[in-house]
Parts: C-alpha cells; sequence; structure tokens
C-alpha cells in the first residue's frame, strides 16, 4: 500500500465515530504506563472480555506484552486534555493526573466515564498491531458524556447546545475569524501602526463573493479555501462579543497580498495582539503536530477550553 492508499485508509476509519480510552498498567519496576486508544472494543459478555489494539512500535510495548493485567479508561468530554497528555510523546503522563488502584494495580483515571481492570487473557499479532485481549475483573460507569473521536476531531456533544444557545443570543455580537495553515506556516495580518499581529476576522463566514465575510475577505486577500472546520469559540465578556474561530489549510498561500505566513516556530507570539490569539494558536501547533484536533468553547479570559461538536454544522 502507498502512502496515499494509507491516507485513504486512515480518512475512512476515520468516519467511523469512537470514544476515546487510557489505556494503563504497570512497567517493570512498578511504575504506571498508558496511552490514549480508540481501538477499545467489546468482546464477549461470558465470559467478560474487551480489546484494544496496541501498534507494535509504542513505546510500551515490552511492558504490555510481558505484563499479567491492564485496565482502560473511557474518557469524559471534559478529559479531552488527558487524551492529547497520552498521546504525545516523551512526556511524563501521569504527572498530574489523579488515578488510582482497584484491583489488577493498573491505574484507573480519576473522573473517567468507566474503567474496566483486567487480567490479560490473549496477546495476539495482527499486522502492524497487537490485539490486547483483557478479562475483566473489575469494571465501573457513571452517567457522565463520553468524549468522542470522528474524523481527527474530538466531538463534545454536551456543549453543542450551549454553543447554539450563545449564537442565538441577539445580544451577542459575533465575530468569525480563521487559522489558515499553509506548509507548517500560519497567516497573520499586521497592524501597520502597533506592529501587532491578529488573525482575519468578519461579522460572519459567508460566501466568497459577499466582501463583508470572512470567506469573502480572504478571497480578496488571495487566499482561497476549500473546507473549513470549526476550531475554536471564546466569549469576550467585556464587550458581549463571541469569537469563533475557523481553521483551514490551504494548497497555495504563494500569492498573499497582504500579511504573511510565518513557520510554526518562528512565530513571534509576544507581538499576536492577546492571550487569546496566543493560547488558541499554541493549542493549534501542539494540536496539528499530533493531528487530533478539539473544538472549543471558553472564556477568553481564562483561557479555559472545552470541546464542543461537529466543527462544520455550525456556520
Ligand atoms: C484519539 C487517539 C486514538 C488513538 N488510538 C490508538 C490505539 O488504539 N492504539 C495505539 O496503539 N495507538 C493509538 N493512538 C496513538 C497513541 O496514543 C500514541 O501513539 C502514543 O504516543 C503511544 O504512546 P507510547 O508509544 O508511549 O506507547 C491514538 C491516539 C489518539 C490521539
Amino acid at each position: 500500500m502507498n502512502k496515499e492508499d494509507t491516507r485513504d485508509l486512515r480518512d475512512a476509519l476515520g468516519s467511523f465515530p469512537t470514544g476515546v480510552t487510557v489505556v494503563t498498567s504497570k512497567d517493570r519496576d512498578d511504575n504506571p504506563i498508558g496511552f490514549t486508544a480508540n481501538s477499545f472494543t467489546s468482546v464477549s459478555l461470558n465470559p467478560q472480555l474487551i480489546l484494544i489494539c496496541i501498534d507494535k512500535a509504542s513505546f510500551n510495548i515490552q511492558s504490555f506484552s510481558a505484563g499479567e493485567h491492564f485496565a482502560v479508561s473511557v474518557l469524559s468530554e471534559n478529559q479531552h486534555h488527558i487524551s492529547t497528555i497520552f498521546a504525545s510523546p516523551e512526556m511524563d503522563r501521569f504527572n498530574n493526573i489523579r488515578w488510582e488502584s482497584k484491583i489488577t494495580g493498573s491505574p484507573i483515571i480519576a473522573d473517567s466515564v468507566a474503567w474496566f481492570d483486567c487480567d490479560k487473557d490473549q496477546f495476539i499479532d495482527a499486522g502492524d498491531h497487537f490485539i490486547l485481549i483483557g478479562k475483566v475483573r473489575g469494571f465501573d460507569s457513571n452517567s457522565q458524556k463520553p468524549l468522542v473521536y470522528l474524523r481527527g476531531n474530538y466531538v463534545n456533544l454536551g456543549l453543542e447546545q450551549k454553543m447554539l444557545l450563545a449564537m442565538e443570543n441577539k445580544s451577542t455580537k459575533i465575530l468569525v475569524g480563521a487559522l489558515i495553515e499553509w506548509r507548517k506556516k500560519i497567516f497573520l495580518l499586521e497592524d501597520k501602526t502597533t506592529g501587532l499581529l491578529y488573525f482575519p476576522t468578519a461579522t460572519r463566514l459567508g460566501v466568497i463573493n459577499d466582501d463583508q465575510s470572512l470567506l469573502g475577505k480572504l478571497h480578496d486577500l488571495k487566499i482561497s479555501v476549500s473546507e473549513h472546520y470549526l476550531f475554536s469559540v471564546f466569549e469576550n465578556s467585556n464587550d458581549k462579543t463571541s469569537l469563533i474561530y475557523y481553521r483551514t489549510k490551504v494548497e497555495d498561500g504563494s500569492s498573499v497580498s497582504v500579511g504573511q505566513f510565518y513557520e510554526f516556530d518562528t512565530i513571534p507570539f509576544d507581538l499576536l495582539i492577546d492571550d487569546a490569539s496566543r493560547i488558541m494558536l499554541k493549542r493549534y501547533i501542539a494540536e496539528r503536530e499530533l493531528n487530533a484536533f478539539g473544538i472549543f468553547v471558553g472564556k477568553e479570559s481564562e483561557g479555559k477550553v472545552e470541546a464542543i461538536t461537529k466543527p462544520n454544522d455550525i456556520v
């Protein structure tokens, strides 16, 4: 299979929505280990069996193949950041994470929606992964909303409604902005008086022949956008503005008439116009590395972010 076929297969597989789990165990020295997995599946009720698939290239593959136990914690929609931590390389993943042992000693992530504490039942060779089948020794669940993963995006079912309500509120001013990427560079406009950098914005998303809309303004800047995903929604409590940001990747950014594309590692963050833009752009770059984007609702001042659902439905 060539690279393009692999990409297409990934895309096709990504159209199947899943939950997000953290799979944990202990290594030889009794240190907690774990990684983010969405390959979790129920297998059998009698006996009680579940499975996850683990990449043979996983850093912890030895521990999972030699270990006798493991646990699966199903993440809630408020635990998007935990998914990112357990999918990021070279990180002390359990630092600042609350967890406890239940039956087998494998870490159970606190406040997860459900957990399954397992004895290893089978470890099956399957292509570039191993299938890890676990016999459930203990489990529990609660009524929190689970985090959902679809097409490389985290989906938060609970906040979609909140977001739509905010948009229906007539006293709220809406500003729509764009994070535009071209070849690992981000597009920013510069205020010629102050030298500060900002993202393009407009009062509506619109269409390309509406020059007051975001898509119209981008068209005027010679930026051609074919698809866009909702990335972030910030509320500015001072002037009751809701800022709705989309992310998009463009094929060709070489002919922009105003503004500039900045390489990820040379962005002058201190020149960004406000903290909200800084927080958002830093998160964009971190998630870009993982190719796992969240969609966020929050308050600008707190920089607090939570995910909401289905990017391109919200216009
Ligand atoms: C939403 C999501 C789901 C993932 N599912 C799996 C999975 O099922 N199996 C797997 O081996 N890796 C999966 N990964 C990738 C691992 O979490 C990631 O490669 C991690 O860095 C592996 O850690 P390790 O090499 O320290 O074991 C997933 C990542 C994300 C963001």
